[in-house]
């Protein structure tokens, strides 16, 4: 798959998002190994703490359905700010994808593409696991 459709991917994700309350919608397209592809927006709750960001609602709905190998994830938001994935994704991206996992971020009609090791180096890790 072409990065350009994942990214579209993300676009088409974000319809989805519940964000009454940044009115911040962002959305994410995580590529499997396999090919296939889940998606996921953030969900926001009245009580903001309890708000999960696109990236993370993409990645367990993989991690549910039986996928644990990924290739690169694309994140796409309704407006600016450019979203880069928090510091929670960003760790939670690490416990199933290494330093050289591509996240593909949407910009202004184009994207960027960063790697995970640049967003989170010296990620924590308990090292080898079923992961
Ligand atoms: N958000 C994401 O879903 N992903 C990002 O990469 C950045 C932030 C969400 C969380 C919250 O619903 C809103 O954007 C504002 O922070």
């Amino acid at each position: 798959m072409e990065t350009k459709e994942l990214i579209s991917a993300a676009f088409q994700a974000l319809e989805n998002a519940h964000a009454p309350y940044s009115d911040y919608q962002v959305g994410a397209a995580l590529l499997c190994d396999d090919g296939t592809v889940y998606s996921g927006c953030n969900v926001e709750n009245a009580s903001y703490g309890l708000t999960n960001c696109a990236e993370r609602t993409a990645i367990f709905s993989a991690i549910s359905n039986g996928r644990k190998k990924f290739k690169a994830i694309a994140i796409a938001s309704s407006k600016a700010p450019t979203p880069f994935p928090c510091g929670a994704c960003r760790q939670v991206l690490a416990e199933f994808c290494g330093p050289d996992f591509e996240v593909h971020i949407a910009e202004n009609d184009g994207y960027k593409t960063v790697t995970l090791g640049e967003l989170l180096p010296h990620a924590f890790d308990f090292g080898e696991t079923d992961a």
